[in-house]
């Protein structure tokens, strides 16, 4: 059986490769293959979207896919373990060929086929970059690229040991297609980059707001202080774009775990814009 016939069995995969992203090592990248070639297919997904990962006797937990729609032939996840965190201590002991569960996709997605013609402002912090990487991979794309004016992006980490995907930012940083600025919170004797933080960064960098979109996607305290910057620079609460975390059980809007007011994080989110958070927190729970 499979996802489609019975959206809580998941499909099973394949530990493929595991890259350890950070100084601390508790930041991994799982790249998984299908075990059903047709599965593959099914799994389809969209950027912004999420799946449930599932290891046998820990249980299962939402993450964002951090591989591209156009990456074939696997699915990407980076994920943090925190200590006390039962599945994400037993994914993070998984070795390559071991072989789990994966449910999915789920949730809406950034809306980036409305958004052709726009200018893009990528703005990301810390480990919930995951999503957002899927979707520079996506829109970098040659057969994508051309569809969308500028894309500016702002990504930060509290150290250069914990920026994610570093051999994919010094690629970005010398295209011309794309502006990367990588920014961390205070830097080592190694780094010549920019410090600062990811707010003081958006204000410094100040990409027009013209004909454009902003996707942010960071942890509360950067959102918090993120926001005001971009509508200072004339961004708008529907024009700016975001993905909300919530503790989730079922995925698929059944068992009411994730739900912000009338809303269900899993099957109406994660993607909101700021004006439907803003509407979601004066109702919310
Ligand atoms: C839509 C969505 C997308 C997500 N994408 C990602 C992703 O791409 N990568 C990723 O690493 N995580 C992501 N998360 C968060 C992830 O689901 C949780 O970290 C995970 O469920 C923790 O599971 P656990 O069993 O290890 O911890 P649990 O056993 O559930 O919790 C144990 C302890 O871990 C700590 N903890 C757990 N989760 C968090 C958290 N989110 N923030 C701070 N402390 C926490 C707490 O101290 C908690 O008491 C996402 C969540 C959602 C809803
Ligand atoms: S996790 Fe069950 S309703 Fe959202």
């Amino acid at each position: 059986m499979n996802t489609a016939a019975n959206p809580y069995v998941p499909y099973k995969v394949r530990v493929e490769k595991v890259t350890v992203e950070n100084d601390e090592k508790d930041l991994k990248t799982f790249r998984f293959a299908f075990c059903d070639k047709a599965d593959e297919q099914k799994f389809a997904h969209k950027c912004g979207q999420f799946a449930m990962l599932h290891v046998a006797g820990a249980g299962e937990i939402p993450i964002g896919i951090a591989s591209s729609p156009l990456d074939k032939g696997y699915a990407e996840f980076t994920v943090k373990r925190y200590s006390t965190g039962l599945v994400t201590t037993a994914l993070h002991d998984m070795a390559e060929g071991d072989t789990m569960g994966l449910r999915g996709p789920l949730g809406n997605s950034f809306p980036l086929e409305n958004l052709k013609g726009k200018n893009l402002l990528i703005v990301g912090g810390g480990f919930a970059f995951t999503t957002l990487r899927a979707t520079i991979r996506y829109l970098l794309n040659d057969s994508v690229r051309k569809n969308y004016g500028t894309i500016t992006v702002i990504y930060g980490a509290r150290s250069p040991g914990e920026l994610l995907y570093k051999q994919e930012l010094s690629e970005w940083q010398r295209r011309s297609d794309v502006a990367t600025h990588v920014t961390v919170d205070k830097g080592d004797a190694s780094w010549k980059g920019r410090e600062g933080f990811v707010p003081a960064v958006v204000s410094q960098v100040a990409p027009s707001s013209a004909n454009a979109h902003c996707i942010v996607c960071g942890p509360p305290i950067m959102l918090k202080f993120t926001m005001p910057p971009l509508l200072q620079l004339g961004f708008t609460p529907e024009t700016i774009i975001t993905s909300q975390e919530r503790r989730m059980s079922c995925g698929i809007g059944k068992c009411g775990r994730c739900n912000i007011g009338p809303k269900y994080v899993c099957k109406d989110g994660p993607v909101f814009t700021y004006a439907q958070m803003m509407e979601m927190e004066k109702t919310g729970s």
